[in-house]
């Protein structure tokens, strides 16, 4: 669906028995502050709208390394990257509130095409780093089966770790 045009009654109509929800839309690097705030904050929001009236009991939000307030609040920083990170930063703002979607918000390091490793680095910082998209999509799905992250944002690049270990002893301190 186009979640810019999509109204949450529409999503929702498509969550209907569905165990979890993933963000994992973006506006995608060429874009303009516009479609920063229409997808990365508004499609995410517009998606939990959704998950909600429809019953979905979890949502794992794909964010960014940067969604924070020490980094958005970097006037060095380009003004595109800026804004994007700071609706992400709202997207995950607007997502803690809400309970019933047991939310782990994953911000992952700069996303690449290499083949997944099935390894990473896992931590609340991890600090800067690649990753490839295939071990993104590797540690949402291990996510799926850990609840004790739910309410928890972490931060993930490439590394050494296997991902069911690294997920497995992250959530348990
Ligand atoms: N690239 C990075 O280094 C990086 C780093 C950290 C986090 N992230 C985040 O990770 C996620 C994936 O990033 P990415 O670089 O792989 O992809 P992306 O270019 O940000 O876009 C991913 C997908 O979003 C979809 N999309 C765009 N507008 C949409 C709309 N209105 N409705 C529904 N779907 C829409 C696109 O679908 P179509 O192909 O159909 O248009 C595309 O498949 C994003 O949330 C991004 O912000 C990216």
């Amino acid at each position: 669906m186009d979640l810019e045009k999509a109204t949450a009654d529409e999503v929702a109509r498509h969550l209907t028995g569905a165990d979890v929800v993933v963000f994992a839309a973006g506006a995608g690097s060429g874009s303009l502050v516009g479609r920063k705030d229409s997808v990365d904050r508004g499609a995410a929001i517009l998606l939990a709208d959704a998950a909600e009236s429809a019953g979905v009991g979890r949502y794992l939000l794909l964010s960014a390394m940067g969604a924070d307030l020490r980094v958005v609040d970097d006037e060095s920083l380009d003004p595109v990257f800026r804004t994007y990170l700071r609706a992400k930063l709202a997207a995950e703002s607007a997502m803690r509130p809400r309970s019933a979607l047991r939310a782990t918000i994953v911000r992952p390091g700069l996303l690449d095409d290499t083949p997944g490793t099935g390894r990473v680095t896992l931590a609340e910082r991890t600090g800067p780093g690649p990753i490839s998209r295939a071990d993104v999509a590797a540690v949402l799905l291990a996510l799926l089966d850990e609840p004790r992250l739910t309410g928890r944002t972490v931060e993930v690049i490439g590394g050494a770790t296997p991902i069911a270990d690294a997920v497995a002893a992250h959530a348990a301190h």
